[in-house]
C-alpha cells in the first residue's frame, strides 16, 4: 500500500474498463489504475488491461467463471467496504460501463449508505462500441431516431418481467439487447408473438472490439438458428433494426 498523509480516507472508484480493446480504456481509468491499492476486477475486463495492473497492487478476480460467481455480490460489496475502510483506494473494475448493467448503481449505493466516499468512472460501452466495430451506428437519421437497452436475462428471483415486450415489438428504432445469448430464443419469441416484423434485421456481435470480435447477420425470423448453427457464445450483443443494414457498407473490417 502507497504511503498517505495522516488522515487519508480510502475511497472506493467504480471505474468502467471499456468493452476489450485496451485502447478503450479511458485515460482517467488508466491514471486511478495505475494509484490503486487494491483492485477487484470482473471477468470481462481485457487481458492486456489485466496486464497493465500496478505491480504492488493486490488483485482480486471476482469475476463469473465457467458461468459460476466465485464471489456472492453481498461478498463484493463487503470487501469493498472493507478495504476503504483500511484507508485505501480501491478499484472497482467493471467492463463497459459501470452503470450500465454492470450492478455499479447497488454498489455505489451501498458504499454512501456507509459513509464511504464513492466516485464513478464512466466507460465505453459494449453496447454502443460493439455495433460500432462491427459498422452498425446505434441511430441514424434515415433509420433510427431511438435506441433501446434491454438486459436479455432479467433477475430469475424477479417475479414479473420488467419487461414490456408488447412496448418493445411496437418501439421504432434500435433495439440492444445485452446478456441475451442463452435466452436468445425466448427473447426473439417475445417479440415475434407480439407482432414484430420477422424481416427485421437482426446483428450479433460477440466479443465486440477485439481481435476476436465476430458477426452474425440475420433476421428475427431466423436468427436463433444463425446463432446455434455458428455457435454464438457470450460475450455478445444483439441488435435489432435497420441500423443492422448498414453493416454491409460500413462493417469490413481492415
Ligand atoms: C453484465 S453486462 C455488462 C455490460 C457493461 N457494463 C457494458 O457497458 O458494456 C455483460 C454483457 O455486456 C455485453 N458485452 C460486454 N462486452 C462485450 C463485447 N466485447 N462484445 C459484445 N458484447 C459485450 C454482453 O451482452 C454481456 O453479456
Amino acid at each position: 500500500m502507497k504511503k498517505r498523509t495522516k488522515g487519508f480516507e480510502g475511497r472506493v472508484f467504480l471505474v468502467g474498463a471499456g468493452p476489450g480493446d485496451p485502447e478503450l480504456l479511458t485515460k482517467k481509468a488508466e491514471r486511478i489504475i495505475k494509484e490503486a491499492d487494491v483492485i477487484l476486477y470482473d471477468q470481462l475486463i481485457g487481458s492486456e488491461i489485466i496486464k497493465s495492473f500496478p505491480a504492488g497492487a493486490e488483485l482480486i478476480d471476482v469475476g463469473k467463471h465457467a458461468g459460476l460467481h466465485k464471489f456472492e455480490q453481498d461478498e463484493i460489496t463487503q470487501m469493498l467496504i472493507e478495504h476503504a475502510r483500511e484507508g485505501k483506494i480501491v478499484v472497482r473494475l467493471k467492463g463497459g460501463d459501470p452503470y450500465l448493467f454492470g450492478r455499479g448503481g447497488e454498489e455505489a449505493e451501498a458504499l454512501a449508505a456507509e459513509g464511504i466516499g464513492v466516485e464513478v468512472v464512466p466507460g465505453v460501452t459494449s453496447a454502443i462500441a460493439a455495433p460500432a466495430c462491427a459498422g452498425i451506428p446505434v441511430t441514424h437519421r434515415e433509420c433510427a431516431s431511438m435506441v433501446t437497452f434491454i438486459t436479455g436475462h432479467e433477475d430469475p428471483t424477479k417475479e414479473k418481467s420488467a419487461l414490456d415486450w408488447n412496448l418493445l415489438a411496437k418501439m421504432s428504432g434500435t433495439l440492444v439487447v445485452l446478456m441475451g445469448v442463452k435466452g436468445i430464443e425466448r427473447n426473439v419469441n417475445a417479440l415475434l408473438r407480439r407482432g414484430k416484423n420477422p424481416e427485421t434485421p437482426v446483428a450479433l456481435v460477440e466479443r465486440g472490439t477485439t481481435d476476436e470480435q465476430k458477426v452474425t447477420i440475420g433476421v428475427l425470423r431466423n436468427i436463433v438458428q444463425l446463432a446455434e448453427a455458428v455457435g454464438v457464445k457470450p460475450p455478445a450483443v444483439m441488435v435489432i433494426g435497420d441500423v443492422v443494414r448498414l453493416h454491409e457498407t460500413l462493417g469490413r473490417r481492415k
